[in-house]
């Protein structure tokens, strides 16, 4: 079985202070230890926060460029997320995609090389509202896999989240039906693409406006492995959505 996964990604967001009152609320729980639990920090903030951590959530960068070092001012890399004990790392997130212009290729290279150095991906697709209109949804989170699909060796170490962008930041959720119909599609895509081992083992969370209102009812769709949660990760409703398979 797939073993529910919630991660919070916190984006540009916390000074040490809020920190400490999020990590307080961790720490309170009480987390459903079924639920592997990774949070995604701003770089500056990872060092600190694992120090603090409580044993049963991880760390995770929220983005690191595809090369170990060298002069690429203003990034950091895999091999340093490692050095500092980060076992994971979100890429291709839609900030980083529309507001930072990061390509499929770009995001593919940053995915493969993660994985050769030893990071754990959390993989981000999903499409535009204009896409969705146009039917396009599964053209777009195909094309996206796909390019991450042909410059890695291996799927054991991704987690692949499905973050369709009008649902991010917005409070306008997709239904259970909605992110269901789309997760099926990708273990679709994985099993004609890849093979039926990661197909049946990837698992496929769901991003964007999920709430500790909304998450039990995500949770029961079968294909819906976990989440990945923005603004609600800021908040004790984090326990709560770590908590919704319960
Ligand atoms: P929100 O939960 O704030 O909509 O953000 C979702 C997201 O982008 C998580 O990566």
């Amino acid at each position: 079985g797939r073993k529910f996964f919630v991660g919070g990604n916190w984006k540009m967001n916390g000074t040490k202070s809020e920190i400490d009152g999020i990590v307080a609320f961790l720490k309170n729980g009480p987390l459903d230890p079924n639920v592997e639990i990774v949070v995604g920090v701003p770089s500056i903030y990872l060092t600190y926060v694992k120090s603090i951590l409580p044993a049963n959530v991880n760390i995770s960068g929220q983005n690191a460029y595809k090369v170990t070092k060298g002069a690429y001012t203003g990034e950091i890399s895999p091999a340093m997320l490692l050095d500092n004990g980060i076992p994971w790392v979100i890429l291709g997130h839609s900030e980083r995609r529309n507001v930072f212009g990061e390509t499929d290729e770009l995001i593919a290279d940053k995915v493969a090389h993660a994985l050769e150095t030893g990071v754990k991906v959390i993989a981000c697709i999903g499409e535009k509202l204009e896409e969705r209109e146009a039917g396009k949804t599964e053209e777009v989170v195909f094309r996206q896999t796909k390019a991450i699909a042909d410059k890695i060796k291996s799927w054991d170490n991704v987690v692949v989240a499905y973050e369709p962008v009008w649902a991010i930041g917005t409070g306008k959720t997709a239904t259970p039906q909605q992110a269901q119909e789309v997760h099926e599609k990708l273990r679709q895509w994985f099993s004609q693409n890849v093979n039926a081992t990661v197909a049946e083992n990837v698992r496929i969370i769901y991003g964007g406006s999920v709430t500790a209102e909304n998450a039990k009812d995500l949770a029961k769709e079968k294909d819906i492995d976990g989440f990945l949660v923005g603004g609600a990760s800021l908040k004790p409703d984090f326990v709560q959505i770590v908590n919704a398979k319960q």
